[in-house]
């Protein structure tokens, strides 16, 4: 058998203790997947999540994380319409993640990368801008003018937020945790950026629009800053649940929604590749649109080669990065 270098959790825990780099068989594609020679890997918060057993997605160990990677195709199974060599951008099918030579995906979640994006920025583009724009556009019908309020905006998916938000032609105000993120945000068009360790978001939100509050609030971070979010939702407002990097899955008294007439709006994008695959390439292609037009750029600025892959992950556990963190399988590079 083929063998390849991978990174594998070994048994559920702190990503550090059960993350174990070494050598394992090359994996198969089964019915309806392909098999991806993985150029770049691109980290998610999940990441960090599924080595704990606490992501949605538990797969038994040993298993090999990563959520998401750039690379060619290289095996496919019968009937499959990609061919080898195809440039691919794909969410994986755990337990054969990105963090290693070959990855397996399913075709629902398979996407083309044009021969003039980066390695890295095809990485960064997939999980963070596909569910931005589903959750800005799709779900929560966001208008130009309106204010948009996104939360960790100097994160991986916060900052795709804030450039999609501008884009769309929102005023968008953001919140981060210190003045180095949020200066970022300032920098990705942020109108107005809030440190939520030191300030009150909820004053500042409410302060800047005369008392209405913000339309939409895109929340990444949950607990506690969903609970305050609901105090600067703006009435017909909605706030999108996309994360829980908090550790917080927060509850909502449904009166409060009732009474100031707000929706709380679910967001996730995987269970789209199922319901509706023509309306996930349809949304790939716009970001395809945006991207070569310079409207929306992946913020990455931590680069790592495969042999670092667990480090960054506690980077990412430590809120020590921001924006996208690559990690080069093909090439290792130094960070950036
Ligand atoms: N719905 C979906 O389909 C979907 C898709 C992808 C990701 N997600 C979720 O979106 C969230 C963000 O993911 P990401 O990959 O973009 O991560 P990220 O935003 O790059 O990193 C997490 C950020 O959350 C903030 N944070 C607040 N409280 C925290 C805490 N107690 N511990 C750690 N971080 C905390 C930190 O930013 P500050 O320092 O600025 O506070 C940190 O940098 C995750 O919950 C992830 O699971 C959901």
């Amino acid at each position: 058998m083929q063998q390849m270098r991978a990174w594998r959790v070994e048994g559920v825990g702190e990503p550090a203790r059960v993350l174990e780099f070494g050598t394992v068989g090359v994996p198969e594609p089964g019915p309806g997947q392909v098999r991806i020679r993985v150029h770049t890997a691109a980290l998610n918060f999940s990441d960090d999540l599924v080595c704990r057993g606490r992501y949605q997605v538990r797969p038994e160990p040993p298993f090999t994380p990563g959520m998401e990677c750039t690379g060619r195709i290289d095996a496919v199974a019968d009937g499959v319409d990609w061919q080898p060599g195809d440039r691919v951008l794909a969410t994986t099918t755990l337990p054969h993640g990105a963090l290693a030579e070959y990855a397996i995906a399913d075709t629902a979640n398979v996407y083309r990368a044009t021969e003039n994006l980066s390695d890295s920025q095809a990485a960064g583009l997939l999980i963070p801008y596909q569910t931005s724009h589903i959750a800005l556009h799709r779900r929560a019908r966001l208008q130009p003018g309106e204010i948009l309020l996104v939360h960790a905006g100097a994160g991986g998916m916060g900052s795709a937020a804030i450039q999609l938000g501008v884009s769309a032609g929102a005023r968008v105000f953001a919140t981060a945790g210190g003045p180095d993120k949020t200066a970022l945000c300032r920098e990705l068009g942020a109108e107005i950026a809030i440190d939520y360790r030191s300030e009150d978001f909820v004053a500042i939100v409410n302060g800047a629009t005369g008392g209405d509050g913000a339309n939409v609030i895109y929340d990444p971070v949950g607990g506690d800053v969903f609970d305050r979010s609901r105090k600067c939702i703006a009435w017909e407002g909605r706030i999108l649940i996309i994360g829980f990097s908090s550790g917080r899955i927060a509850e909502l008294p449904t009166n409060h929604a009732m009474l100031k007439n707000y929706s709380v709006v679910g967001v996730y994008p995987a269970r789209y590749a199922q319901k509706d695959r023509p309306f996930l390439e349809q949304t790939h292609e716009e970001l395809l649109r945006l991207l070569e037009s310079g409207a929306i750029d992946p913020l990455i600025r931590l680069q790592v080669p495969l042999e670092d892959a667990a480090r960054a992950i506690g980077e990412l556990t430590n809120r020590n990065t921001v924006g996208k963190v690559i990690v080069h399988v093909d090439a290792p590079q130094t960070d950036v």
